[in-house]
């Protein structure tokens, strides 16, 4: 077994181009995109310093400069909500992020895919075990966040770690899609990794969700895989490749997964969250009753 070390550093992909949500994604990235109130990549952090990380290292595009700007202090507006007599509001947009965490924005100057915006993080990272957080996929969960389970699994075995979910045969060529075998400890090792297959060439319906926790090596296969899917370069075949020489782990999450990368997957998470706001939530059910019998569902 490889020994564990400590999950320090997260990566945030936030360079993408966000072509389904246009014109709403002109200017700004996808996971800006509110949920409620809050933008995914909020979530996608929150959930990341859960899970203990210490290092937040977001790779944009050269024209997006809102995620810095959203995690970092606003003195302006923090006087006039402070002079304005609403401590609530105030507290919403101070301490995003704690003090201690580290923020490092890397620019990916070129659209060239995934795999290439974790390559952007190379030397960030370094020679350590790291995290991956994909903001549009959001996991839902009452207990531990969906990188808190994965760290945990990669803590008990010191093996890299996937999140992944059944997803229905028709939807295998929208996700990375693992095959894997059944250890003796119970685990699920992943066998082969296949970018967006068509439903005949799948070898299972696990989809990667986009959560990983991955051994550093992988920086050297995503040096050499080339263009993949998409004529991007593609993690899951650095991952791929990487799996000849080190162990690699599925988890199936515990957790409600929301596709925010899609606009019905952004909707559903819009009702579900709003569900937990109880300012809102009689409103919110009222509407909904209101549209599904003006559409003769109920
Ligand atoms: C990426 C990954 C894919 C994964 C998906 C999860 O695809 O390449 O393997 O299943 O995220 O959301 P994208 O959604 O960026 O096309």
């Amino acid at each position: 077994m490889n020994i564990p070390r400590k999950i320090r550093k997260a990566v945030f992909p936030v360079a993408g181009l966000g072509t389904r949500f246009l014109p709403a994604t002109k200017s700004i990235p996808k996971e800006m995109l509110p949920i409620v109130d809050k933008p995914l990549i909020q979530y996608a952090v929150e959930e990341a310093l859960e899970a203990g990380i210490e290092t937040l290292i977001f790779i944009s595009s050269t024209r997006k400069h809102t995620i810095y700007d959203h995690f970092s202090s606003d003195f302006e507006l923090e006087t006039r909500l402070s002079h304005s007599g609403k401590p609530d509001l105030l507290d919403r947009i101070t301490d995003i992020v704690p003090d201690r965490v580290d923020r490092v924005y890397v620019t990916q100057t070129e659209a060239l895919g995934l795999g290439h915006a974790i390559l952007c993080a190379e030397s960030v990272i370094g020679d350590e075990p790291f995290a991956i957080l994909l903001a549009d996929d959001m996991v839902k969960n009452k207990g531990a966040g969906a990188l808190s389970q994965m760290v945990g699994l990669y803590e008990e075995t010191g093996s890299s770690v996937i999140g992944v979910e059944e997803v229905p045969p028709e939807r295998t060529k929208s996700y990375g899609i693992v095959g894997v075998d059944d250890t003796e400890a119970g685990h699920q090792a992943i066998h082969t990794m296949v970018e967006k297959p068509l439903p005949e060439d799948a070898p299972s319906n696990l989809g990667i969700i986009g959560r990983y926790v991955l051994d550093p090596s992988v920086f050297r296969h995503l040096h050499s895989v080339g263009k993949g899917s998409g004529g991007e370069i593609q993690l899951t075949d650095g991952i791929a490749a990487m799996l000849e020489t080190r162990p690699v782990l599925a988890l199936a999450l515990q957790g409600e997964r929301y596709d925010c990368g899609s606009r019905h997957g952004f909707i559903e998470a819009t009702i579900k969250y709003a569900m937990e706001h109880d300012d809102m939530r009689d409103d919110v059910l009222d509407h909904m009753f209101a549209v599904l019998k003006s559409y003769g569902r109920i």
